[in-house]
């Protein structure tokens, strides 16, 4: 799908409503790198830490994955960090919707000395299939989705996804899934609506990708960023929220938006857990989780699963 499209789609209806992963142009991958350090965000930090931990414990025992692909690897940091812990070589490939995040994960991943990398820029979907086919003939594949990027699907979407990974994989492959889990409140409006406006900017950057890219007239400062956490639907919902009655012009959409004061663009929504039953989850679409890690104060999980035979369903 094109960000014109997207845009077509989603703001010319109501409610209306973005996909997030319009987020990631230059500028948005940046304050996303910048959200990742600040202090009331938690899920970056938590992460790494399990991820030295994992790789210390998947490197006991067997050769190790032939084959390492990550779907959205943002910077590729935290790549990085896993395959020094793995030790060896192996195969690497990325997938990435966003040009940005690819170059800098690539970037870095051949500042770390990590030399056979593939990227492909597209869907999940394409990552995946390009793993089935690309992957070496022997030894396992391991597929990679932190951050807890699986946040951003809506339930029914993230059984598919899992069960897409698991159709890409063959048993005795492994996936690795990061989660963020539920928590109080207060902390997550606060990793959501940070003091610093960081994640406010991050935000309001699509209106602004879209007066770049597609020639809209958005005022960024006549939309508030809104962070709401919806307990029901246990997830945080970021809303732009038009302080005024206004008309948006957006040619490369050919589309006109009236906006009622008040009125808001749902940006993203981002699913927090239950540990175990997102592991249920992820166990009932043929997998077994191997090995757990949790960071307990700031409430996110780690967990490394292995395919196993798909019983027929
Ligand atoms: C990259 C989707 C995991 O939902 O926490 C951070 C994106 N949005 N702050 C998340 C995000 C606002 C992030 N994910």
């Amino acid at each position: 799908m094109s960000f014109a499209s997207d845009v077509r789609r989603g703001l010319g209806r109501r409610p209306r409503r973005l996909p997030p992963h319009w987020f990631y142009d230059e500028l948005g991958s940046r304050l996303f790198d910048a959200i990742c350090l600040l202090p009331w965000y938690r899920i970056t930090r938590a992460e790494r830490r399990l991820l030295v931990r994992a790789a210390r414990a998947m490197s006991k025992g067997a050769a190790g994955p032939a084959l390492v692909a990550e779907l959205g690897p943002g910077n590729g940091e935290k790549l990085a960090l896993l395959l020094a812990g793995l030790g060896g070589s192996r195969r690497v490939l990325l997938a990435d919707i966003s040009r940005e995040a690819l170059s800098a994960a690539t970037a870095r991943l051949a500042k770390g000395g990590f030399a056979d990398v593939a990227a492909l820029r597209g869907s999940y979907e394409k990552g995946l299939a390009r793993i089935a086919r690309e992957r070496p003939r022997r030894g396992a594949a391991l597929v990679l989705f932190l951050g807890s990027n699986l946040g951003n699907f809506e339930p029914a979407r993230a059984s598919r996804f899992l069960r897409d990974v698991r159709s890409a994989l063959r048993p005795g492959d492994g996936f690795l899934l990061g989660a963020d889990l539920v928590k109080p409140e207060k902390d997550l409006l606060l990793a959501y609506d940070d003091p610093l406006g960081v994640t406010a900017a991050f935000n309001r950057n699509v209106l602004a990708r879209m007066n770049r890219e597609l020639g809209a007239d958005f005022d960024l400062s006549s939309f508030a960023h809104r962070a709401v956490w919806n307990a029901r639907e246990a997830r945080v919902e970021m809303y732009l929220v038009s302080r005024r009655a206004q008309r948006v012009r957006i040619p490369g959409a050919r589309l006109h938006v009236p906006f009622r004061r008040g009125e808001s663009i749902f940006t993203e929504a981002s699913y927090k857990y239950d540990s175990a039953e997102l592991l249920a989850r992820v166990e009932a679409e043929g997998f077994c989780a191997r090995h757990c890690f949790e960071d307990g104060p700031a409430g996110y999980a780690l967990t490394f699963y292995e395919a196993v035979e798909l019983r027929r369903r």
